[in-house]
């Protein structure tokens, strides 16, 4: 997804701008592009298609030199991936302008601005804003006011980052929709959809809000609140130190992130328990201080997530219905927020996603918000600060650090145990009893230590991962909730070996996918020891009487023999309600050595971005 970079400074820019742009590469792009007002008054702009690194080659031949400069990484959404689509854009030699998100009414103002006299060199939604801001500038006579009067204009979700020629020491942001923070350095101020662009420069960040316009040079920076109200008071809008590992954004010793974050999953998961278990019980108000009246008052939960956050939510549906005895519901946020809802009384409404900035889930909170009927709103994220939870009246944060593989892995792990606390929490509230907290509780300490167990599976499964690498289908079965963790191993081998896979309850196989299993069709089992493994060994029986070759994930206790085309991987013991956290892992181990072996881009997967800033 789109990535927005921004600098004002007393040195040279240009470095600044591309690390940040490095550091957003992990978000997902096409193309990418920079622009630096020169010392002598000129503005200069390169672009290129591809990857940052063949933005960095062309900068190699022609530098930019100034202390004012604006950077972006483009994922299309508004015509093809092309160096003329690529940001910034500009109207004449004087402004540019680059922008994340989505103008909805651009068709009526291009057609205005033609009309006007202006002249289109892209098909890009965003040259309508530069164009706009030429419009305005030339009525004004200064950046801030055309600004001001453009974003008025503009109907849809966006950041902004702007500057003119004619203003050589200010740059401009305006937040609507999409994600804008400013880093605060010593006598320079940045600005980037992300604060991890700027981890290089500085740990000091003012999180813009909706509506906020930004005036920053050097020295200062002036907030406008929805565009207009100078905020004066620094605690309005206080500056706060990002805390996060400063190393999060390389990969150290591994080949990919994704393969260091799956192995940080016993240290995250350790530490998504930190602080929020008081001996053997759950402590609610890890959720907000007004959680436990709140959780006093649930009778339903409704969960709402996109992708792989999505799947955490199903399992939490068993969790949720099982230990709390309350009914629970998950939707895709894509069909939520679209759909006329009925609210049943005293429904806790609960996002889950890592990046907090995700449009579907962020707008099916506001849609739940709109409808008034819900008990309140919780979101278990990774991003303090973040849109969603903002926007939500409880959060619970995930310790799962940043994330830089386009495929979640160590975020949702996360979420299925900060979803594990919310079950044991909404428990409680409803009167359970002391001892199966207890039991629960004592289970998930020990699951960092069964996490590294698992994670030592890592060059058996890298063996495994040639039985695959050759095929174009496989099929993934599980029961309860291994189900749900059987789609998230279906959807990790699709989103980084491109090899199509379909997950099913197993119980689901004759009635359609059997007619596709044969030879050159694996299939991967997910059958920890719980009741419903003897239903499963008959499934697995039926695969095979098909001549399908089984990949069994199972207990290590569990009474299973390998045979020809059938064969065993033994898992750690795990108690029956925790075996899908576990059970993830050698699936996100399996799709990554597939990756390898395919030899696909594996952190950044083709056509997929890390977050999802556009409907
Ligand atoms: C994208 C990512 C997925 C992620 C989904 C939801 O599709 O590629 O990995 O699961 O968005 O993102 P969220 O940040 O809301 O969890």
């Amino acid at each position: 997804m789109c990535g927005i970079v921004g600098a004002v400074a007393s040195r040279n820019v240009q470095n600044i701008l591309l690390e940040g742009l490095h550091r957003l590469e992990y978000r997902g792009y096409d193309s990418a592009g920079m622009a630096v007002l020169s010392e002598e008054g000129r503005l200069n702009r390169v672009r290129a298609l591809g990857k940052v690194g063949a933005l960095e080659a062309r900068l190699g031949d022609s530098p930019l030199k100034g202390r004012v400069g604006i950077a972006h990484t483009r994922w299309a959404t508004h015509g093809a991936p092309t160096e003329a689509n690529a940001h910034p854009h500009q109207s004449g030699d004087s402004l540019a302008v680059v922008h994340n998100g989505i103008i909805e009414n651009y068709e009526t103002l291009k057609r205005e601005l033609q009309g006007q006299g202006y002249v289109f060199t892209s098909e890009t939604d965003t040259e309508v804003v530069a164009h706009l801001l030429a419009r305005e500038y030339t009525l004004s006579q200064d950046l801030l006011t055309a600004v001001q009067k453009s974003v008025a204009l503009l109907d849809g979700a966006f950041a902004l980052g702007v500057i003119h020629r004619a203003q050589p020491d200010v740059l401009i942001g305006a937040r609507q929709g999409s994600p804008l923070v400013i880093g605060v350095g010593i006598d320079e101020h940045f600005l980037a959809s992300d604060q991890l662009a700027l981890l290089q420069v500085t740990d000091r960040f003012i999180y813009l809000k909706e509506g906020d316009l930004v005036r920053m040079t050097a020295e200062q920076v002036e907030i406008f609140e929805q565009g207009e109200r100078l905020i004066t008071s620094t605690n309005e809008r206080p500056i706060q130190i990002f805390e996060h590992a400063q190393d999060a954004a390389s990969k150290g010793d591994y080949r990919h992130f994704m393969l260091k974050e799956i192995h940080e999953q016993s240290r995250v998961l350790a530490a998504t328990l930190e602080g929020r278990l008081n001996g053997d019980r759950v402590l609610v108000r890890s959720f907000g201080s007004e959680a436990e009246t709140l959780f006093s008052q649930v009778k339903q939960v409704q969960i709402v997530a996109c992708g792989t956050s999505y799947h955490a939510g199903m399992v939490a549906r068993y969790w949720i219905e099982r230990l709390a005895g309350i009914p629970a519901a998950v939707e895709v946020a894509s069909e939520f927020r679209y759909r006329p809802v009925v609210v049943a009384d005293g429904t806790l409404f609960v996002t889950l996603s890592q990046s907090g900035e995700t449009a579907d889930t962020l707008s099916a909170l506001r849609y739940a918000q709109s409808l008034g009927g819900f008990l309140g709103s919780l979101a278990i994220c990774n991003v303090p600060g973040s849109s969603l939870v903002r926007e939500s009246d409880l959060s619970l944060m995930t310790m799962a650090g940043p994330e830089i593989g386009v495929a979640s892995t160590k975020a949702f792990t996360t979420q299925l145990v900060g979803l594990m606390l919310l079950t044991l929490a909404l428990r409680r509230m409803r009167g359970g009893d002391d001892a199966g907290e207890a039991e629960v509780v004592r289970d998930l300490r020990a699951l960092p230590g069964l996490v590294t167990k698992a994670l030592a599976m890592d060059s058996e499964i890298e063996r495994l991962s040639e039985a695959f690498a050759d095929k174009h289908n496989a099929l993934f079965l599980g029961r309860g909730t291994q189900f749900p963790i059987a789609l998230e191993g279906a959807l990790k081998l699709k989103e980084i070996s491109y090899i199509h896979a379909e997950a099913y309850p197993a119980g689901e196989l004759k009635h359609g996918p059997l007619a596709l299993v044969d030879a050159d069709m694996p299939v991967v089992a997910v059958a920890p020891n719980d009741e419903l493994i003897e239903k499963l060994k008959s499934n697995l029986q039926e695969v095979r009487a098909r001549g399908g070759e089984l990949f069994v994930f199972a207990d290590e206790n569990i009474s299973l023999e390998e045979s020809e085309g059938v064969r065993v991987l033994r898992m750690p013991h795990v108690s029956e309600l925790l075996a899908p956290i576990l059970y993830t892992l050698p699936l996100q181990l399996l799709s990554y050595h597939v990756a390898v072996l395919k030899g696909t881009d594996v952190d950044q997967p083709r056509n997929l971005a890390k977050s999802v800033t556009v409907e």
